[in-house]
């Protein structure tokens, strides 16, 4: 059997690492791993295949960055041309970037199969481009690979048939907890840091109803700074957040007593996570991540697709109209822990996913 696979976006080579690793364990599969391009600085995308011990993609289309029809539409077409040539039995697809929907859609209309790994979320919200790539690509998939009971539920409202819908947990938990311990003994980034014996506050934004809004991004970053009164705060700066600081015209005002990084590699992000106080982030992966270190987190959104976190304690959505709501929602958070329970599964996401991709 032969897989194609797509990933393009920082998140995507997480939840690939772990499949990837379940399929190259399973007799008769070939994979081939196919890398949009979408996400291409080193920090952004070089450093997970190295740090998650990936082997480098077949091939690189090198879309690079553009407006989303004219991303989404190089990608397609871009995709089309591998899946020509290779003729795969699958199209795998991870989560909701434009590189999920080019490549569901690529395989669509080839009539190759698509299996949506993480299918099933939404946060009702069709402002977002992910949300848009979420719900066309659960529908012109085959397969679903649903993580959270939640997942399932949304399918099921949607109409799509109960036997394309599998329930097999989250496979970012099963990154989780095969990396922790990888992290624990590489990543010496909170020592680097100074932040060891220091109570810090780490904290990631990108939404583009985030980065791409000054109120909403001066709400959060004047919110950081009043916290960083009473907490070090920790930034790694996505590219597109450091281009919106910049265009502010003051971003220095704006940051002044953070700490700002770049983005930092998988092993030094899942250190600093594990050791922060609260998380604040608009991140889908961050949010998931704080709960499974056991941190507090503060989503900075109006909603979230993971609504099982709020309904256990663990996250607080805090929409960032102001300073004193972001700064206020953080502090509050510190000390707080939610309800413990098997939210995302037992671990095990990866190797369900291919026993029923392979095996029927
Ligand atoms: C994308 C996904 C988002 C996901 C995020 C993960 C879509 C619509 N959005 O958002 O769902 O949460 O990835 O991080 O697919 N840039 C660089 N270097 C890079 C990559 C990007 O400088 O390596 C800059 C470019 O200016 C680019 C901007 O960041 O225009 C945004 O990148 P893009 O991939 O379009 O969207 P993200 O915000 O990264
Ligand atoms: N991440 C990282 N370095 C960073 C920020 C995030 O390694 O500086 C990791 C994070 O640990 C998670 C994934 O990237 O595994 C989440 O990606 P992102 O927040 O970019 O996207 P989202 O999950 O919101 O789609």
């Amino acid at each position: 059997m032969k897989i194609v696979t797509i990933v393009g976006a920082r998140p995507q080579f997480v939840k690939a690492a772990v499949v990837s690793r379940a399929l190259a364990a399973h007799p008769g599969v070939e994979e081939v791993l196919v890398h949009t391009g979408q996400h291409y600085d080193e920090q952004m995308s070089g450093v997970f295949f190295s740090e998650l011990g990936m082997s480098p993609p077949a091939c690189n289309l090198e879309v690079g960055s553009g407006t989303q029809g004219a991303q989404t539409g190089r990608m397609l077409e871009a995709i089309e041309q591998v899946l020509l040539e290779q003729r795969p039995d699958w199209v795998l697809v991870f989560g909701d970037t434009n590189s999920t929907l080019a490549g569901a859609l690529a395989a669509a209309k080839l009539h190759v199969r698509v299996a949506h790994v993480e299918a099933g979320l939404r946060s009702f919200n069709r402002s977002m481009p992910e949300e848009v790539n979420r719900v066309l690509t659960d529908h012109a998939s085959e397969l679903l690979f649903a993580p959270t009971e939640a997942a399932v539920e949304n399918l099921c409202r949607e109409g799509l048939p109960p036997e394309r819908v599998h329930l097999v947990g989250d496979v970012m938990y099963d990154a989780a907890l095969f990396y922790a311990e990888v992290a624990a003994q590489r990543s010496d980034l909170p020592a680097r840091l100074g932040l060891l014996e220091v109570d810090y506050i780490l904290a990631t934004v990108h939404r583009a109803e985030n980065t791409d809004n000054a109120a909403r991004l001066r709400a959060i970053f004047e919110g950081l700074r009043r916290v960083a009164r009473e907490y070090a705060v920790v930034v790694p700066l996505h590219p597109r957040t450091r281009g919106a600081l910049a265009r502010t015209g003051e971003g220095p005002k704006l940051t002044e007593g953070l700490l700002l990084t770049d983005p930092l590699g998988y092993l030094d992000m899942v250190s600093m996570e594990s050791h922060a106080r609260v998380i604040a982030t608009d991140s889908g992966g961050v949010q998931k991540e704080a709960y499974f270190y056991g941190v507090p987190c503060v989503t900075l959104r109006e909603e979230t697709e993971w609504v099982e976190l709020v309904t256990t304690g663990w996250n607080r959505l805090t929409p960032p109209v102001s300073a004193e709501g972001v700064a206020e929602a953080i502090l509050e958070a510190v000390g707080t822990r939610g309800r413990v329970g098997a939210l995302y599964g037992q671990g095990n996401a990866a190797e369900r996913t291919v026993a029923i991709l392979c095996d029927g």
